[in-house]
C-alpha cells in the first residue's frame, strides 16, 4: 500500500440519507488509500450555521445536490489534489478560501464538510490507524482513551415528529454504567420498556426521524413522566443509574418574542419558559437541557444558566452553531457546547469550537444530525478528540446503530485502555 499522504484524486457522488433525501459523499484518494465521508443534514437548524447547497426547482422537492456534487468534482478536487492529506488545517483552509460567502453557501457546506471529513479518513488510512487514533495523535494513542457518555433518544418530537409534541429530544444518559457497552445495554432496556408502555396505552405508532418512539402524549410533561416510568420498568434507578436529558430546541418554538407550545396551546414569554423548564428539572431526574430557550433569547439563556447551571448541564446548540468565536463571546450562555461539524463546515473549525468550549470552562457533546447515513465519522471525533459525550439519536434505525456499533468496536479494541466517561462530563450535577 502506498504511504504517500499526497492527495491524488477527489471524487464526489450523490447518495441518500435516512430521510430518503439526496446528500453528498466525498472520496479522497492518496494512491490506493481511500477516505470516504457523507454529509449529514439538520432539520432544526440554527440561523448562524453553515448552509448546505441544494439545487432548488421541482426535482426531489428542490433538495437535490447535483450542484454541490459538481463543486466537489470541480473546484474542491482542484484545490485538494496534490495537497498533503495529513495536514488537515491547511486542507480545511483551502476549502474555506474557495467559498467567498461566510455561510459557505456558494460551494455548499454539505460539499465542504464531506470533503473535510474524507481528508481525515484518507490521512488515517495512509497512516494505517483508526481515525480516532489519528485524531488523538501519537501522544495519546498509547495511553488511556475516554469512551464518551452516550445521550440516546427514547422519544422523538419537535421538527423530527411533525411537531406532535414541542420538546424535540427526550433522551437518557446512563452515567452509572461501567462501560460504553453497558450504557447501551441499559438504554436498550429503557427503549424496550418505553415501547411497552406505549403499547399498553394503545399509543404505539412507529418511530420519529432519529429512531425514538413516536410521541403520542397529551402534554410535554406527560412525555417526561413516561420516560421516568420506562426507566423504572427497565429495573433501573432514575437519577442514579440512568438520568434524563432533554433537547427543547426552543428556537423552533420562538414566535413574536415568546415561545409557542403548540401541543398545549400556550404562549410563554422567556421568564415563563424558564420557569417551566426549571419546574421540570426540580420534579424529574434531568441532568442536561439543550436549547431551553431560543438562539435569539440571550438574556433568557444567561438567566437559565445562572439559575440551573450549578446542577444541570445547559447545552447551547443553535446559539453557538459550533462557532468558536460565539463560544468565546457569549459569556454566561450555557455551560456546555453541542459540536456539529456540518454547522461549522470543516473539521478544523469544529475542533476550534471544542477548544473554545474547554477554554471557557464548558463541557462538550459531539453530535450527529437528524438526517444521517451509515457514516461513522462523528464517533471517531468524539473518541479521538476526547469530547466526553456523544449524541446521535436513538438506539433504533441503521444510521443510528451504525454509530453506536462503531463505538462498541472501538471500546473492545481498546481493552483495558478504555475508560468510560460515566458521570465525569456531568460533574456539575
Ligand atoms: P437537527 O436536530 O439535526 O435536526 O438540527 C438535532 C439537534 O437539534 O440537536
Ligand atoms: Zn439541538
Amino acid at each position: 500500500m502506498s504511504r504517500d499522504p499526497r492527495i491524488t484524486a477527489v471524487l464526489g457522488r450523490r447518495v441518500w440519507d435516512s430521510r430518503g433525501r439526496p446528500t453528498v459523499e466525498v472520496e479522497v484518494r492518496c494512491g490506493r488509500s481511500v477516505g470516504r465521508a457523507i454529509a449529514p443534514a439538520g432539520a432544526s437548524t440554527g440561523s448562524g450555521e453553515a448552509v448546505e447547497l441544494r439545487d432548488g426547482g421541482t426535482r426531489l422537492g428542490g433538495l437535490d445536490v447535483r450542484g454541490a456534487v459538481a463543486n466537489v468534482n470541480g473546484p474542491i478536487a482542484d484545490a485538494l489534489v496534490g495537497h498533503d492529506a495529513a495536514d488537515q488545517r491547511v486542507a480545511d483552509d483551502r476549502l474555506i478560501a474557495l467559498d467567498p460567502s461566510p455561510s459557505l453557501a456558494g460551494l455548499g457546506a454539505n460539499a465542504i464538510v464531506a470533503a473535510s471529513m474524507a481528508v481525515a479518513h484518507a490521512a488515517a488510512e495512509v497512516a494505517d490507524v483508526p481515525l480516532w487514533a489519528w485524531l488523538a495523535g501519537t501522544g495519546t494513542a498509547a495511553g488511556i482513551v475516554t469512551m464518551p457518555l452516550p445521550e440516546i433518544q427514547i422519544f422523538g418530537g419537535g421538527a423530527h415528529a411533525g411537531r406532535r409534541i414541542d420538546i424535540q429530544d427526550l433522551m437518557i444518559v446512563a452515567p452509572g454504567a461501567a462501560s460504553f457497552a453497558e450504557a447501551l445495554e441499559w438504554t436498550a432496556e429503557v427503549y424496550l420498556a418505553a415501547g411497552g408502555i406505549m403499547n399498553d396505552r394503545g399509543a404505539r405508532s412507529g418511530v420519529a426521524d432519529e429512531g425514538g418512539w413516536w410521541p403520542a402524549f397529551a402534554t410535554n410533561e406527560a412525555a417526561i413522566e413516561a420516560l421516568v416510568a420506562a426507566i423504572e420498568r427497565a429495573g433501573l434507578v432514575p437519577g442514579r443509574d440512568v438520568a434524563i436529558s432533554l433537547d427543547i430546541a426552543a428556537s423552533e418554538l420562538w414566535r413574536d418574542g415568546g415561545y409557542r407550545l403548540g401541543l398545549e396551546g400556550r404562549d410563554l414569554d422567556s421568564d415563563a419558559m424558564i420557569e417551566l423548564v426549571t419546574g421540570w428539572c426540580t420534579r424529574y431526574p434531568i441532568v442536561s437541557v439543550e436549547d431551553p430557550v431560543g438562539e435569539h433569547d440571550l438574556a433568557g439563556f444567561r438567566a437559565i444558566t445562572a439559575a440551573l447551571g450549578d446542577g444541570v448541564q445547559i447545552v447551547g446548540d443553535d446559539v453557538f452553531v459550533t462557532d468558536a468565536a460565539r463560544v468565546d463571546e457569549l459569556d454566561g450562555v450555557a455551560n456546555a457546547v453541542l459540536v456539529k461539524p456540518n454547522q461549522a463546515g470543516t473539521l478544523s473549525r469544529a475542533a476550534d469550537a471544542l477548544e473554545a468550549s474547554r477554554r471557557t470552562g464548558r463541557g462538550a457533546i459531539l453530535s450527529a444530525r437528524s438526517g444521517e447515513s451509515e457514516d461513522v465519522t462523528i464517533v471517531h471525533l468524539a473518541v479521538g478528540w476526547g469530547a466526553g459525550q456523544l449524541k446521535v439519536g436513538s438506539i433504533a434505525r441503521g444510521e443510528r446503530t451504525a454509530k453506536w456499533n462503531e463505538a462498541l468496536r472501538i471500546e473492545q479494541s481498546l481493552g483495558d485502555r478504555a475508560r468510560f466517561a460515566g458521570w465525569s462530563p456531568l460533574r456539575r450535577v
